[in-house]
């Protein structure tokens, strides 16, 4: 085969892939459950799930992928959707699965949704956040992405990212990158615990519930008999995404977003074990000197942490970096054990999070003995 039928193929096999991108539910997807509570209408344009008492709904695509840009249009239940849920996101299958959620949990009529979401890698999650909407998801439908490259993951509301969980496999924190996923997408019941804590039970009297989606759009890598559309020459021309990150305008809108309308970050739960890690990082048990503040060398602080027996996989580096930062700025030497003074005294007053750590210190007094450390470390439970 000469040089011009190789050309050919590829250029043929990037049509294909563009094709693809039409978005059309018959064409892209199969309904995985429901007994006809799932229907796709308007030649495959429209795609509806509906739930009641005896089931709910939900379909996933024929293709799997590895790596891409995933958009959906979804209209969520209105009115009382209190104890229902619907979820949208890729998963790869088998016991190490990999997966990317978005679930929107409903609420009673007036009250807000609550968007949960949440990275697994190598069939380990944990790394739930959580948001409220600046609009009202029932009453239009908007466009939810989910960006999935090497480098990171972002999760993104009418183009505006609420979340980016980067690669940080450089120290250790698993990153989907192997296992192709697929989309899914359901709408089923979770009365126990979905709304307000389980409080609010579903109304079953409104059922059915309906969700509705529009507008799929996959410009992704599409794997099949293990070979990605992507391979080859076809990888770098077929996306921008594949390199994407976010340019300074999106990481205002991130902020803004967190700021703003983040109700829960894994990544500052004091109840989470690995905060409560990074807490006793910072107060100075790990933290040897101000050498590794001052040269914001986590490497120092990282090793020490791993001859102490802890490890942590969730990824929160960036805020632990953060942390460091601000423990520099403010007043490096006063939180570092070998001084032997309290820790972080005078420094704490401007953000929560160091309320904390001054309220776990607040036991021992001046100096930290690595008696109290074990004390404090056997009493965490185990990862
Ligand atoms: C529902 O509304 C209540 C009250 O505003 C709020 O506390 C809760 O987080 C909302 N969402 C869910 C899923 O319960
Ligand atoms: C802390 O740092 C000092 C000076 O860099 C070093 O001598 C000492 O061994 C370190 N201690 C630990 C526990 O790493
Ligand atoms: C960071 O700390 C590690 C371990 O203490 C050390 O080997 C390395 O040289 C340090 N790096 C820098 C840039 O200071
Ligand atoms: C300090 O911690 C205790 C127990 O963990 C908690 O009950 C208390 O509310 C905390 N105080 C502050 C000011 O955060």
């Amino acid at each position: 085969m000469g040089v011009v039928a190789l050309v050919h193929v590829l250029v043929v096999a990037s049509f294909v892939a563009t094709a693809l991108c039409a978005g059309n539910f018959n064409q892209d997807f199969d309904i995985t459950f429901g007994d006809g509570r799932a229907k796709i209408v308007n030649n495959g344009q429209l795609l509806t799930l509906s739930l009641d008492k005896s089931s709910g709904s939900g379909f996933r695509s024929k293709n799997e992928y590895l790596f891409g840009k995933i958009d959906l249009k979804i209209k969520l239940v209105p009115r009382n959707s209190a104890g229902t849920v619907t979820t949208y996101y890729l998963s790869s299958e088998g016991p190490n699965h990999d997966e990317i959620d978005f679930e929107f949990l409903g609420n009673v009529t007036g009250q807000p949704y609550t968007l949960h979401t949440n990275v697994f890698a190598q069939g380990k999650g944990g790394r739930e956040q959580q948001f409220r909407l600046w609009f009202d998801p029932t009453a239009d439908f908007h466009t939810y992405s989910i960006l999935w490259n090497p480098q990171r993951i972002i999760f993104t509301v009418d183009n505006t990212p609420i979340r980016e969980f980067r690669n940080w496999e450089s120290i250790g924190v698993p990153f989907p990158k192997s296992q192709p996923m697929r989309v899914y997408s359901s709408l089923w019941d979770a009365e126990d615990w979905a709304t307000q804590g389980g409080r609010v039970k579903t109304d079953w009297s409104k059922a059915p519930f309906t969700a509705s989606y529009r507008n799929f759009n996959a410009n992704a890598c599409i794997m099949s008999n293990g070979k990605s559309s992507c391979s080859g020459s076809n990888r770098g021309s077929s996306s921008s995404w594949m390199n994407q990150q976010l340019d300074s305008t999106s990481q205002q809108r991130l902020r803004w977003v967190q700021k703003n309308y983040m109700i829960y970050n894994y990544c500052t739960d004091f109840k989470r074990e690995f905060v409560r890690f990074r807490v006793l990082i910072l107060i100075g048990d790990v933290v040897n000197s101000s050498e590794d503040l001052r040269t914001q060398n986590l490497t120092g602080s990282l090793s020490r942490a791993r001859q102490r027996g802890y490890t942590q996989s969730l990824g929160c580096w960036t805020k632990l970096r953060f942390h460091l930062q601000l423990l520099t700025h403010f007043n490096a030497n006063a939180c570092v054990r070998p001084n032997g003074r309290s820790p972080c005294h005078g420094s704490g007053s401007t953000s929560a999070w160091m309320n904390q750590q001054l309220n776990i210190t607040s036991q021992p007094k001046g100096r930290h003995s690595e008696q109290n450390f074990h004390t404090f470390s056997q009493n965490l439970p185990k990862d």
